[in-house]
């Protein structure tokens, strides 16, 4: 395992998002000097020190609110219809009570106290979302049809593989829609204030998953690996195949990342969006230690997609 996990320092792409060792410390380090020395140290993925990182990092950095304490803003009459106009409010409830779903039940399987720890804290932070989302709904007074409770699903590490792909997409996408809506006034800046911190959280979650995915792919024994390699293709194939369909109007009515574009209709070019992905994604993810794997594969598709698109 040892082996397999120093290979994976040197193979850079082996799983999509890559397994290159990130070297560095918190962009944060002031100290240029220091920061360079810092750099040249390195962690193991699999490596206790790893998920202790990932772990720490996680815990760390999350911020304690109560969404049943947000004071909402009054908003002008035209703010307000234009808030009510947006198509994903059901959706993005939907969503994310499911994503809080499948994620708590995922936490009681860790046998390690750490994982556990990390894993309950980002259940309570989508469940947080969703609590959020539901106090603005009814504040507001947009309609969102009541749901019944999600159901945990069957096998609960397929399902959360596949929601922490999903997550790499639509957290990509979202922090530019989100930078259009505040940089536009779109949303009043008193709503963007309440929603910082969840497009904060979003990329946290984005981060931990690929540093937890990667990590359980080197601690798996050998003749595991194949399977799991297999699993985890298949699982971001079909999120890109998925946004394929909507991008062509055959899925349906489309995720709420796709409704929010839609809905943020402005003058920006396909290529200019992609480049204020790109973006806003590294100026969010900047914040935490370097060391860390960052997400790869949406980012690479964008980077590939703006050297062809207008
Ligand atoms: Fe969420
Ligand atoms: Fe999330």
């Amino acid at each position: 395992m040892r082996e397999f996990s120093k290979r994976c320092i040197i193979n850079h792409s082996l799983y999509g998002y890559g397994l290159c060792v990130c070297y560095g410390v918190a962009a944060t380090t002031s100290n240029a000097v220091e920061r360079e020395r810092l750099m040249q140290q390195q962690i193991t993925i699999g490596s206790q020190a790893h998920k202790e990182l990932m772990c720490r990092f996680f815990i760390d950095s999350h911020v304690a609110f109560d969404p049943a304490t947000v004071c909402w803003p009054a908003l002008r009459t035209e703010e307000l219809e234009r808030l009510c106009s947006l198509p994903f409010w059901a959706e993005a409830v939907t969503t994310e009570r499911m994503t809080a779903c499948t994620i708590q039940a995922l936490a009681p399987l860790q046998t390690d106290p750490l994982l556990h720890a990390a894993i309950a804290l980002q259940g309570l932070e989508e469940q947080r979302h969703a609590a959020l989302l539901q106090h603005l709904t009814s504040y507001y007074g947009i309609p969102v049809p009541r749901q019944p409770a999600p159901q945990p699903p069957l096998d609960v590490e397929w399902a959360f593989l596949c929601t922490g792909y999903s997550e790499c997409f639509d957290a990509f996408f979202t922090f530019a829609l989100f930078a259009i809506a505040r940089d536009t006034g779109f949303f009043p800046s008193a709503l963007v204030d309440i929603f910082e911190p969840v497009m904060q959280e979003e990329a946290r979650h984005t981060l931990f998953f690929v540093n937890w995915e990667a990590s359980c792919q080197a601690q798996r024994p050998f003749w595991q690996r194949p399977w799991h390699l297999w699993r985890g293709a298949v699982g971001r194939g079909l999120q890109v195949w998925h946004r394929l369909q909507m991008a062509r109007g055959m899925g349906g009515q489309g995720d709420f990342t796709l409704k929010g574009h839609q809905a943020l209709s402005t003058a920006i070019s396909p290529r200019r969006f992609l480049q204020l992905c790109m973006q806003e994604n590294d100026r969010r993810l900047r914040h935490y230690d370097a060391r860390l794997l960052r997400p790869r594969l949406v980012p690479g598709i964008a980077r590939a997609l703006a050297h062809f698109l207008p």
